[in-house]
Parts: structure tokens; C-alpha cells; sequence
């Protein structure tokens, strides 16, 4: 009999290719903790990949962090097709989300559904995203009925931080907890192979994990549920300002990146950059006759 190999630790389930989208909910029934980032490209995908990562978010958080905008309202589903086609290049193992940006999805059904297909078709997502809930549950179901896989946004949704009154935590009064509730439950209702749940005080998004079968992914909604994200540039110090408060910083990019950048300049303006290992040398001979056409042309 042969010997399964051993699972690399940091990997809680699927090793072999594509993590299978059923995978999640059973990782929820084991009470294995999922792991979301958000990616934007191609080498971030692969880190991400390579790291054992189950998801990776092509998020509209993008607007912000890498376009430098102050909300992600602005992103265009053309701009999000773009990032997911480089995201899937680099996604071999983790499931590619693509954030469904601001007017992509809320005008009808149709839309909705045509949006996601390109997001799958053109991009090569595994599954979309989308934030809200109220007549965004009727969005979520036709995108769940046309075969796509689809994750729920609630609590905290950028798209709509005007109408939030900003990025603020959301469900902090027992009314607006309990309507949380319910739209996590009317999402799962609806199709959702999974709901985000952000900025939640971690009571709620705790009650909600325990009433539904989907897994929650939270951000900034505590350790009750079945999964996390965070967003590349925040976790990673690769960004510029404060973050939320719910971000943990795993390392300091943005520092690491401003040192070698001063070194490489100091160095191209000492004439220490580049060497002799860093240049092309030619055949000698090559060379001479290069040399002698030269003197030639110079002779003229
Ligand atoms: O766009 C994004 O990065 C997101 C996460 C914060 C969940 O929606």
C-alpha cells in the first residue's frame, strides 16, 4: 500500500490543485479556519498561493490601495476583469474572488448576472463577490442561479460608506444587530456559498457564524468566525496612512521598499551601481572590430 504524503502544515485541507468550493463549508463543519487576502496581481496571487492562502480577493479595496483613491466607489468592472485575469495567473490552489465594484450589479438581475459572467468568462474568477443585502439578495440568487459561485458583503460595505455615514462599524445597537442577522441569513437563502462579514462588533458576527451553514469570513468582526481577511497592502505595511483598527501588520513592506530604494540611488549616484557582474560583455575579437570601425567612422 502506498503512503498518503503528508500535508504540509500550514495547509488545513486540499493540497491537490483547485481548493473545491464545496471544501469550504465542510473546513466550517470540521471548524477549520479559513484564510482570505486580497490580491492584485500576478507575483501577490502566487505569494499568496504559495502560502497556503484558501482565497484570494480581487477587491475593489483596490480603489484605495492601489490606485490611491479615497473611496472604492470609482473602480470599473473592466478595471476589476484586468486585476482577476492577473490574480488567476498567479492562483494555482486558492479560490479567485473577484469583488463585484460599485454599479456593476445593483440596476437589475441581468446585470448582475452579465457582470459576473464576464468577471468569471474574461477574468477567470472562481467565484464573485458582492456587497449588500435588501435587493441585493435578489442580485446574489440570479448570479447563484446562473451557475456562478457567489459570496455576501455585509456589515460595513465601502460601496455604500456615504449612505453608512463612513467607514464605521456597523450593528453596534440590538435593532441593526439583528437585521444583520437576518440579511446573512436571507443571503445563504439566496445562494451564497459565503457571507464577509465587516466591522461587526464580535458578538453579532458570532451569532451569525452559528446560524448559518455558509462560513462568515470576517474583517474586523472577531475570532467567532469561521474565517478572516485582510487586505494586502494593510497587513503587509505596504501602504501609506492609518489603517482600521482591526488590522494587524505581519510585516513592514512599505519600510523594507524605501530602504532599498535609497540604497539603489545612492548607489547609481556614487557610480557603485552597477558592476562589472551586472553588464554584457562581447567576444574580444568582436570587440577590436568594433573598435576599429570606430576609429574609422572618428577618422572621417
Ligand atoms: O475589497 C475588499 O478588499 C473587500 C474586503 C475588505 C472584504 O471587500
Amino acid at each position: 500500500m502506498t503512503e498518503k504524503p503528508a500535508k504540509p502544515a500550514r495547509y488545513a485541507s486540499w493540497t491537490q490543485g483547485k481548493l473545491p468550493l464545496p471544501e469550504l463549508s465542510e473546513m466550517k463543519r470540521r471548524g477549520d479556519k479559513i484564510v482570505m487576502v486580497t490580491a492584485y496581481d500576478a507575483p501577490s496571487a502566487r505569494l499568496a498561493d504559495e502560502a497556503g492562502i484558501d482565497l484570494v480577493l480581487v477587491g475593489d479595496s483596490a480603489g484605495m490601495v492601489v490606485q490611491g483613491r479615497e473611496s472604492t466607489v470609482p473602480v470599473t468592472l473592466d478595471e476589476i476583469v484586468l486585476m482577476t485575469q492577473w490574480v488567476a495567473r498567479g492562483a494555482k490552489r486558492s479560490i479567485v474572488v473577484a469583488d463585484m465594484p460599485f454599479g456593476s450589479y445593483e440596476t437589475s438581475d441581468e446585470d448582475a448576472v452579465r457582470s459576473a459572467v464576464r468577471l468569471v468568462k474574461e477574468g477567470g474568477a472562481d467565484v464573485v463577490k458582492l456587497e449588500g443585502a435588501g435587493a441585493m439578495v435578489s442580485r446574489a440568487r440570479a448570479i447563484a442561479q446562473a451557475g456562478i459561485g457567489v459570496m455576501g458583503h455585509v456589515g460595513l460595505t465601502p460601496q455604500s460608506a456615504t449612505v453608512l455615514g463612513g467607514f464605521k462599524a456597523q450593528g453596534r445597537n440590538a435593532e441593526r444587530a439583528r437585521e444583520l442577522v437576518e440579511e446573512a441569513v436571507a443571503l445563504e437563502a439566496a445562494g451564497c456559498f459565503s457571507v464577509v462579514l465587516e466591522a461587526v462588533p464580535a458578538a453579532v458576527a458570532s451569532a451569525v457564524t452559528r446560524r448559518l451553514a455558509i462560513p462568515t469570513i470576517g474583517i474586523g468582526a472577531g475570532a467567532g468566525c469561521d474565517g478572516q481577511v485582510l487586505v494586502w497592502h494593510d497587513m503587509l505595511g505596504y501602504c501609506q496612512g492609518r489603517s482600521p483598527r482591526f488590522v494587524k501588520r505581519y510585516a513592514d513592506l512599505g519600510a523594507v521598499i524605501t530602504e532599498a530604494l535609497g540604497r539603489y540611488a545612492e548607489d547609481v549616484r556614487s557610480g557603485s551601481f552597477p558592476e562589472e557582474q551586472h553588464t554584457y560583455a562581447m567576444p574580444e575579437e568582436e570587440l577590436a572590430e568594433f573598435e576599429a570601425a570606430l576609429a574609422d567612422v572618428e577618422a572621417r
